[in-house]
């Protein structure tokens, strides 16, 4: 692969020699690295090695350089973090997000992926602490490259010993390819539920977040896309980085959804429209001594169906969630609507709604399937893209 700028931290720990022969490795195959040691890295090697090595300038202080401010600068320039060896305390000092050196105001200040290598002592990695910060940074979606079982320099064996190196250049590659995968694109997003009007206090609505297609725009962007993003009321953040459209009704994302699909090269429909709307919405709120009311509903408009009728070479992936035959009335959608990719999931007994995991299946083609089994949504929307890659021939 052509060579990437990588910023890479080393900590204070026994396996920080190691990192001077990744940096040899990752020299040799064409990458600029920025190497910066902690303090208690440097009781360890020396900022001299990795000088030699990379033949750039090492950075060792928060307070060195008065023109530039390093850790903005550092945290800007390079593609990638990673932070190898991982030590207990700087894995617990990013997760709080405490900023007291060098590193770990990079590690804060970067938009950049964020990997890290930890090494240390069994007990130490098994502590409930240490599992809940590397939990933490996992699910804020950093690669955590997982220590190995092996001769630690206590003399004994256990878990803690730092990935070996061919692990981590692999890593550390399928991280940097990753992010070229998307560029060029321009990825059209629907996501988030719509709010159909009763009266101005009330609403028909369904129990979708928008996480799903909020991470699967953030793992767009994270792999160089530029992302539409038109999202329905929900509390979820959207990813920095997105077009945002902000839209309430099922007829506001209709034409939102519609304005952008022409530039679109890719199209992912993931917002729960609500397929139906009151005939009727009142200006005044009704009041509760009215007799009870029939609302009478109208059909909203397809937006997957009219996105499938125009799309003139974008790639059309829809979402279906379904509660009964959910393979056979995805697979019927694929087809009526002019799709090239449908991801199911089953919603029954409510899996798949709110903030927690779900389970996707990517179907195309006559009978083509990719199961993209359970996890956490932003997982998902990782091994989502992987997937699409596969189906569109880009990848895999
Ligand atoms: C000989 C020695 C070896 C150490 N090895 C490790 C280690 O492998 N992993 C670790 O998490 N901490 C290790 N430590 C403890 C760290 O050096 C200590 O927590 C330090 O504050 C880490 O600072 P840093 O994270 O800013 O580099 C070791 C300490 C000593 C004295």
């Amino acid at each position: 692969m052509n060579g990437a700028r990588i910023l890479l931290g080393v900590c204070g720990g026994i396996a920080a020699y190691k990192a001077a022969a990744l940096t040899s490795r990752l020299v040799q195959r064409g990458h600029v690295l920025d190497v910066i040691l902690t303090d208690e890295a440097q009781r360890f090697i020396a900022p001299l090695t990795f000088a030699a090595l990379t033949r750039r300038t090492v950075y060792t202080s928060l307070w060195e350089n008065g023109a530039a401010i390093p850790h903005i600068v550092l945290a800007r320039e390079n593609a990638l973090v990673a932070i190898v060896p991982a030590t207990a305390h700087t894995i617990a000092r990013i997760a709080l997000g405490l900023a007291d050196d060098l590193l770990a105001n990079v590690a804060l200040a970067t938009r950049a992926p964020l990997l890290l290598a930890p090494a240390m002592n069994t007990a130490m990695l098994e502590h409930p602490a240490t599992r809940t910060h590397l939990a933490t940074l996992r699910e804020r979606g950093a690669t955590i490259v997982e220590p190995e079982s092996g001769f630690l320099a206590e003399r004994e064996y256990g878990a803690g010993r730092l990935a070996d190196e061919e692990t981590l250049v692999r890593d550390i590659e399928r991280i940097l390819g990753r992010m070229r995968e998307l560029a060029g694109e321009r990825v059209l997003i629907t996501a988030g539920p719509t709010r159909e009007v009763i009266d101005p206090v009330r609403f028909l609505s369904n129990a979708s977040t928008g996480t799903t297609g909020i991470e699967i725009a953030r793992e767009a962007l994270a792999r160089g896309a530029a992302v539409d993003l038109v999202l329905g009321p929900t509390q979820v953040p959207p990813p920095v980085g997105a077009e945002l459209v902000r839209v309430t009704t099922a007829a506001e994302m209709y034409a939102a959804a519609l304005a952008r699909a022409p530039v679109a090269t890719i199209a992912v429909a993931t917002a729960a429209v609500a397929d139906w709307r009151p005939a009727q919405a009142f200006d005044e709120k009704v009041k509760k001594s009215a007799e009870p009311q029939t609302i009478a509903l109208k059909r909203n408009p397809d937006i997957l169906a009219a996105l499938g009728e125009r799309k003139n070479g974008t790639f059309l992936v829809g979402f279906a969630a379904e509660t009964s035959d959910v393979e056979a009335s995805a697979r019927l959608k694929l087809t009526h609507k002019h799709l090239d990719a449908i991801a199911v999931n089953d919603v029954s007994g409510g899996a798949g709604f709110g903030t927690g995991d779900n389970a996707l299946a990517l179907l195309f083609g006559t009978d083509g399937r990719i199961d993209l089994g359970r996890s956490s949504k932003r997982e998902l929307a990782a091994r989502f893209w992987d997937a699409l890659a596969v189906v569109r021939g880009t990848g895999g």
